[in-house]
């Protein structure tokens, strides 16, 4: 089946459960999936009942789709995400911004935990993505191209829109939420980085290293949805701090960032 009509069934799923327009859609991160808790008049639906969404088992992610309102803008969450390194295809990763682009959205924030390479930041500290790198030699548009659905080439000279960073940005100086900003490097996983990787990362430009995001935030960029990127630095990247890393860790110091979190994406969706 093309890419086109496995879009159109999924979104027909989704259609026949609400008949909310979701404007903004937001992708929520390891440890930062309360958010969708707040929605109001809310509607769930769990990924494995949506047609043609992979099926993911990331810990720290509860899978699935959370369509309501926030700041009283109609928004679709999702609550957990597919990873590449999971053994999901880019494609499957980002299968669900090609439906949250069919139903509607014209902005997208996404966010995630991420480890901090740049050794002024700090665990527990916000960062709004300027730029990123790709690491992984792969992207979500490899094969054929759709010439009706976006452009075989992409420009990627603003993936993340300025006029968002800017509205972010005053928002964070209004609540006195310290809100880093920087290049996030998208990284494989499942193994974290060698200390010598984290440092091949920061002379190549990084402040902070991931494993999701930037495929998300390409798809979002092909079809022209304005894209806010929202990191939680959870823990310093291995070998600035002489301690091993561990997955309980970041979603434990995401959690506790998550109240400056849900208070900035509030105000943001007031102001978008
Ligand atoms: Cl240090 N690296 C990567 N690739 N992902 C992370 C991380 C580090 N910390 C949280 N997620």
């Amino acid at each position: 089946m093309s890419l086109k009509k496995q879009i159109e069934e999924a979104k027909d799923f989704i259609l026949s459960k609400t008949s909310s327009k979701p404007e903004i859609g937001i992708i929520l991160g390891s440890g930062l999936g309360s958010l969708a808790d707040e929605l109001e008049n809310s509607t769930t639906i769990p990924y494995p009942q949506i047609p043609n969404f992979a099926k993911s088992q990331a810990e720290g992610h509860a899978n699935e789709l959370v369509i309501g309102e926030l700041s009283g803008k109609t928004v679709i969450a999702m609550k957990g995400r597919f990873h590449y390194y999971e053994g999901f295809s880019p494609l499957e990763v980002t299968f669900p911004v090609h439906v949250m682009k069919a139903l509607g959205i014209t902005k997208l924030i996404v966010t995630n935990a991420c480890g901090a390479v740049n050794t002024e930041f700090s665990p527990g500290d916000l960062m709004l993505i300027t730029d990123h790198i790709n690491l992984t030699a792969n992207n979500p548009f490899i094969g054929t191209n759709d010439d009706t659905m976006g452009p075989r080439f992409i420009d990627v000279s603003e993936v993340y829109s300025k006029r968002l960073r800017k509205i972010a940005t005053e928002i964070g100086e209004s609540l006195e939420i310290s809100l880093r900003q920087g290049v996030y490097a998208w990284w494989t996983g499942p193994a974290y980085e060698t200390p010598a990787e984290v440092r091949m990362i920061r002379v190549l430009g990084a402040d902070a290293v991931g494993m999701s995001t930037v495929p998300e935030a390409l798809v979002a960029r092909y079809y022209g949805i304005e894209t806010l990127g929202i990191s939680c630095l959870t823990n310093m990247a291995t070998g600035i701090l002489d301690q091993p890393l561990n997955h309980e860790e970041v979603i434990e110091v995401a959690a506790r960032a998550k109240t400056s979190f849900i208070s900035l994406i509030k105000n943001i969706l007031a102001e978008v």
